[in-house]
């Protein structure tokens, strides 16, 4: 059998589960694939760590110049994550006629273009299934299952810990700081949990799977970001009552105006499909003109899921080493039109922390209507007068920019204690 030699960029979470699965000969994968895969070198920070994996001595270590100066490696793998220096490593990687393979959402949404240039000018292949949504195929599904479709929309649940938070609020009738705190504590989230609650690393897989999606690379920072602190049990409550549940939704959808791109909490009626998706699971949900309405559902995280998709990379990278790839997608790439959420319209859920007193609705209500938001419905729970009571409105289709504008009133009238809260509603 053929033997094509590996190294990887990092031996942590992912890194160990690559390694597992590459050293397991019993796999399958070795009679599927026809070729061995050989890992030659493994570059860490610390040569002393402590690791769940057994490599041959001489296998890890610290210089990176054993690994891209080495011509027997054809395929580098990083998994070390961060920009730099994955970024540069994998730059002179290609340049050096590897190809490569990266689990690294970040450095591909903020920092990919230069990458996918390399790789069509070396002609190397850039294998990256694992950056968005872990364990599942969804990039393969996208670019070979899904090639004869117009992929009219795509919305997922792409961020394991943010799912985690809210289906545990929902379930338990938890406040988000104390589900947070616990999971932070069963190292379900990271210590710095910025990324996976604010939306940041929904929306990197985002701008990925919209490069997949519509052959465009959307700025980073033009995907609007919205994350989960602000959503507390009460709107759950609340959203559950009306029949709806609230998820995190990353949506991208092509439209006259341009590419939509936006990550935020979102109300969707009890019985859509992403809402049977819970604790940590992702799930992606695509509409493709041919295919219709498809769910591609897993786990999203963890070595071994992360790892079986990189393996899958690298196994189809080793089998058509001298072929072009389907996800060579640099030559097709154009820059990105994408219509702004203030251009957005839809229906809302909001609710406001109000001073019991007459006349506060009628107030809430007037402003909406003066910027031409017209109300569905209303509920205002009962309270002593002068007391904070909760005021939900449900919205007709309303715009964005008129609904950021009849809120900044909202929020300045004496009777409105606090920051209102908006949850946008979507049906599809
Ligand atoms: N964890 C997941 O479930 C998951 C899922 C999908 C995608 N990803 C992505 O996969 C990548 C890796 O994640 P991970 O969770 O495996 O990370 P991790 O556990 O922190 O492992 C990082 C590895 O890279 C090595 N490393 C980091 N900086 C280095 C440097 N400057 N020079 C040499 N080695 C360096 C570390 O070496 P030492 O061991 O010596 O410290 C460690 O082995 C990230 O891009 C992440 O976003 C992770």
């Amino acid at each position: 059998m053929q033997s094509i030699e590996v190294a990887l960029l990092g031996c942590g979470v992912v890194g160990q589960g690559v390694v597992k699965l590459l050293s397991d000969e019993s796999s399958p994968l070795w009679e599927r694939l026809g070729k061995k895969l050989v890992i030659k070198k493994v570059l860490v920070r610390d040569l002393k760590q402590s690791r769940d994996v057994t490599l041959a001595e001489g296998v890890l270590t610290t210089d990176p110049r054993e690994i891209l100066e080495d011509d027997a490696i054809k395929i580098v793998i990083e998994v070390m994550g961060g920009i730099e220096p994955a970024g540069a490593l994998l730059l002179q990687a290609l340049n050096n006629g590897k190809h490569i393979v990266t689990a690294n959402k970040a450095l591909l949404a903020e920092a990919g273009g230069p990458i996918f240039e390399m790789a069509a000018e070396k002609k190397r292949h850039v294998g990256f299934e694992a950056s968005v949504a872990g364990g599942i195929p969804i990039l393969k599904g996208l670019s070979e299952g899904l090639i004869a479709n117009r992929i009219e929309r795509v919305s997922g649940i792409i961020n394991g810990t943010a799912n985690y938070i809210l289906s545990e609020m929902t379930e338990h009738g938890l406040e988000f700081a104390d589900v947070l705190k616990a999971a932070q504590e069963a190292g379900y989230a990271e210590a710095d949990p910025t990324f996976d609650i604010d939306g940041i690393d929904a929306a990197h897989k985002l701008a990925i799977l919209i490069t997949l999606c519509y052959g465009c690379q959307v700025p980073f920072k033009e995907i609007y970001t919205e994350g989960i602190r602000n959503i507390s049990s009460l709107d759950i409550d609340f959203a559950d009552s009306l029949g709806y549940s609230i998820k995190l939704l990353a949506i991208a959808q092509e439209t006259k105006q341009g590419v939509e791109a936006r990550v935020h909490p979102t109300m969707l009626p009890h019985g859509h499909l992403l809402t049977q998706v819970h604790g940590a699971m992702n799930a992606i949900h695509v509409v493709g003109d041919a295919v219709g309405e498809s769910m591609f559902y897993g786990a999203g995280a963890g070595s071994l899921p992360t790892a079986s998709a990189v393996v899958s990379d690298v196994a189809m990278i080793a089998a058509r080493l001298e072929e072009p790839s389907l996800l060579d997608i640099a030559q097709r790439l154009h820059p990105a039109d994408v219509r702004p959420i203030s251009e957005w319209e839809g229906e809302y859920y909001l609710r406001f922390a109000v001073r019991d007193c007459p006349g506060a609705l009628a107030q809430i209500a007037g402003l909406l209507g003066d910027h031409d938001i017209s109300i569905t419905s209303v509920y205002q729970p009962e309270r002593d007068e002068g007391a904070e009571v909760p005021i939900v409105v449900m919205t007709h289709e309303a715009r964005e920019q008129n609904m950021q504008s009849a809120l900044q009133k909202i929020e300045a009238l004496e009777t409105v204690l606090a920051k209102p809260v908006l949850v946008r509603v979507e049906k599809g």
